[in-house]
Formats: C-alpha cells, structure tokens, sequence
C-alpha cells in the first residue's frame, strides 16, 4: 500500500520504517531538511535498536523515501499517518500544535481520492472530530486562497470537489529501546474507527504483523486487533500507561514498607506476580518511572478527567509516589553517608532506561539537582552518553568515559539505569578505587552477594 507518515520522531521513524519493511511503499514527511538529509543517507537521527538496519534495507529496495514537501507525501498516500509529538504543556494538558499544523497541511494538499488519515500522535480523548474538522479548515483555506489568487478555474475545479477521508486511531504502545521488536511482535493492534472502508484498509496495511509473518515467533497465533471506536481507542492508550504507571507506582510503596519491615520487595514482586491476575511484569522496584510517556499521559489523562469534572485520585497518587520515590536515592545516600556537603557521588547510568539516548524526564536529573544542592559533586557514567559525548544539556555532573573512572574517589556509586552491561562491571576493582565502597543499587538489578563480595556495602530499595 501507498503510506506518508508525516513526522520522523521515535513514533513516526520507527512506523515509517517498520511499514517500509513489511513491503509498503513509505515517503516520511519532515520539516526538519538536515533530519530528512541524514535519513536520506540511511542514518537514523535517535538510537534505536534494529532501526537503522531496516531503515537501510527499505531504503534500497525503494520502499522508504524521505521529503520535507508535505504536497508529495500527502500526494502518494492512500494512508496518512500524523506522527508529530505532542509535548506537555506546563499544566499538564498536551501541545496540540503540531498535529493542527499537520491536519491543516493535509487538508491543504488533499486531492479527489480517498484518504485514510491515522492518529499515531498521542493526542488528548475526542481530538478525531478535532481532526477531521482542521483538515476541512484546510481544504476550504486552499479554495478561498485560489480564489483570491484569481484562479479563474477554481469554481470548476472545486464545485465536484469533496475532501474523502476517515480519520482512524491507531495508538502504539512501543517502547524505547526495543520500538522495532515491538512493532513487528505487538501484544495488540488498536484501531479506532466506525468507518468500515478505513478499518479494512488499516487491517490490509497491518496484515503482515497481524500475521506474524515478521515476528520472532511465527508459530503464534494472530495479533488481538481491537476495532472500536475513536473516543475509546485514544482512551485505551492512556489506560494502558496510566495503569503500568501506577503498578510501577505501587510496587514502589510496597517496596517502601519492606523497608521498613525487613521484607524484600523481589521476593514479594515475585510472589505475588505469580499470581496470573496480577501478572509477572512492570513489577520491578527503584527509583521510579520517568522517560516520554508515563509522566506525560498520565498528566494529561488527569486532566482531562479535571476537565469533565472528575478528580482522578488514584492516578494523582500514582504520580506523587513516584515523585518521592525519586529522592529515596538521595534518601538511601544520606542514611549511609550522613553529610553530603563535600562528598563525590557517581551515578551508574543517566538515561530514563537503558538502550534509549533519551534523558526525557530521568530520575537522574532530580538527582543530580537535588546532589547539588546539598553540596555533593557528581560525575556519571553512561553507556550511551558517555560513548556518544551527547551531554543533553546535562549541568552539575561530570561525565566520565568508563566505570572506572567514575568510581575513582567516589563516596557512593547509585545505579541509576538498569543498563545490561552493568552487571558485568569489575566491582572489586571499582571498590578499590572509591573513597568509601558503597552501592545504592537503585533499580535492584545487581547480584547483591556478588557486590558485596567485591567489598562493597550494598544497599537496594526494598530489600
Ligand atoms: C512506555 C510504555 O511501556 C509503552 O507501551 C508506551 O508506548 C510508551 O511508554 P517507555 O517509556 O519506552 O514505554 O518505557 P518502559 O519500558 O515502559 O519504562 C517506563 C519507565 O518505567 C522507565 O523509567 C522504567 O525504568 C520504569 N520501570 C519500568 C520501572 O521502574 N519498573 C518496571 O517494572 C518497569
């Protein structure tokens, strides 16, 4: 199928690419000419495991093409997918502009063919008849234009004229760090829309995945496909974050009491995880949830329950647990190191999670603040950060080039990110080299009888 995805964030590279590879014919759309020349040239702008390699085979067969001239993506698509970010706002409520900017432009270059145009953008519940309405603000923004130009053939050329087209919903439920396996080996396929021409079309375009023609495991039954309507399809996003949100959130508060208790919260997240209604995932302890969508959708779905006239406790409370469980490193350093005036703390890791370049929202960068302003210098080591001397706009942290380094006349390491490679660091020979070997292990991922073996004083949360 024809397909213009429009926006090459995280969201729209990786649709692009991964509809590209299934054997679409994909032109990515983006404003951004110094973006679309490195994609042009096979390289991915963000650090995504897998993406660059299907980015490049697609490229070659023809099947990914990269444009700033919205006219020809809009032109080739029988699908068009509106992938541009929806950053929030300081209260809470998402950045819409994009997407408006995007719909209007649609409208402005649609042609007498039908269209289906697909929400990928995780836009605020109810913005499907937002859409359809900016993309006709556009088409009739086209005519009056002509018109003032003097097109004499305007009259003709539009009186038959009638935008056809169907908006769908059809959010993604990707991860960072692992964006194309989940692409290609989804748990479902959400499609929002009551329009049966549109949802047919959505089903043709995602067949392939539906399939498991790609997926690791090709012996598995179909992908889930839930057709519904619109309003719930943009709700089923931010119910699905709101509630990992909130379970992370939860473990967290029981990790908490362990402390208190003398429990172990792995123990525990096991035990009860066993529990099939409870499930095994997203029940790992630590310093909290951050990156571009949790702290995001769950702010803009409790406001947008304030604007129907709901007060949405219980996701209010999950985002007040996690804004504490933030400083419990800074907590954990202060009961073991007492003053932090004039000690060094290394952090083990910068990113929101591991394999992602993404420092949006990092329970790193609290850290560091709050470091500082006790008085505490801090150095960091990252995998990523540190090899690609990417420094985010990152102040009050050093950024050493190796582990070692970084332990080096440290009072305290706390890991930060639950980065793989980590586990096989040399942690004798990093204890040796600190002031004081102390380990918070901030997301409970290191073997503590291995680190304390190594001579340090290891010390988790919940545990
Ligand atoms: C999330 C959703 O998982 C994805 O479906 C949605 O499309 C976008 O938001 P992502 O932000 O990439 O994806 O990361 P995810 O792996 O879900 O982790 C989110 C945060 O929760 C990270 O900061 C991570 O460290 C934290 N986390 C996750 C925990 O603290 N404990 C866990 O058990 C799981």
């Amino acid at each position: 199928m024809r397909v213009c995805v429009i926006g090459t964030g995280y969201v729209g590279l990786v649709t692009g690419a991964s509809l590209a590879h299934i054997g679409h014919h994909v032109i990515c759309v983006d404003n951004n000419e110094e973006k679309v020349k490195l994609m042009k040239a096979g390289q991915s702008p963000i650090y995504e495991p897998g993406l660059s390699d299907i980015m490049q085979s697609a490229s070659s067969s023809g099947n990914l093409e990269f444009t700033t001239d919205l006219g020809a993506g809009v032109a080739h698509g029988e699908i068009l997918f509106i992938a541009v970010g929806t950053p929030p706002l300081p209260t809470g409520e998402s950045d819409t502009r994009y997407v408006e900017a995007v719909a209007r432009g649609i409208g402005s270059h649609l042609d007498n063919s039908y269209k289906v145009i697909v929400n990928k953008s995780t836009v605020p519940i109810g913005s499907g008849d937002w859409v359809r309405m900016i993309v006709l603000d556009g088409v009739s923004e086209r005519q009056k234009s002509l018109v003032a130009a003097g097109d004499v053939g305007v009259e003709e050329k539009f009186g038959e004229f009638t935008a056809q087209f169907d908006v769908v919903s059809n959010p993604e439920f990707l991860r960072e760090g692992s964006a194309v396996y989940d692409t290609f080996n989804p748990d479902r396929i959400v499609l929002g829309s009551t329009n049966p021409k549109a949802i047919a079309m959505m089903q043709e375009l995602y067949a392939p995945i539906v399939e498991r023609k790609v997926a690791e495991d090709q012996s598995l039954p179909p992908v889930p496909v839930v057709v519904t309507d619109i309003n719930s399809a943009e709700m089923i996003k931010y119910a699905a974050n709101a509630f990992l949100a909130t379970k992370i959130s939860f473990i967290n508060e029981v990790a908490n009491i362990c402390d208190r208790v003398g429990a172990d919260v792995t123990q525990v997240a096991k035990g009860i995880g066993l529990d099939s209604r409870i499930g095994n995932k997203f029940l790992q302890a630590g310093i909290g949830w951050g990156g571009s969508c949790f702290p995001k959708d769950v702010s803009a779905l409790i406001h947008t329950a304030e604007d129907y006239g709901y007060d949405a406790q219980l996701m209010k409370a999950a985002v007040t647990v996690n804004q504490r469980q933030r400083l419990i490193a800074l907590e954990k350093l202060q009961q073991v190191l007492k003053i932090l005036k004039g000690k060094t703390v290394g952090l083990l890791g910068l990113t929101f999670k591991p394999d992602t370049d993404d420092m949006r929202d990092a329970p790193a960068l609290m850290l560091i603040e709050q470091l500082n302003r006790l008085g505490a210098k801090v150095k960091a080591f990252d995998p990523i950060v540190s090899s690609t001397g990417m420094r985010h706009g990152l102040t009050g942290v050093f950024v050493e080039t190796d582990p070692e380094r970084l332990a080096d006349g440290c009072d305290a390491l706390v890991l930060v990110t639950d980065w793989q490679q980590f586990r096989n660091l040399d942690f004798a020979k990093m204890a040796k080299l600190m002031n004081n070997p102390v380990m918070i292990d901030g997301r409970n991922f290191l073997d503590r009888k291995e680190v304390e073996n190594a001579g340090f004083q290891y010390v988790g949360v919940g545990r």
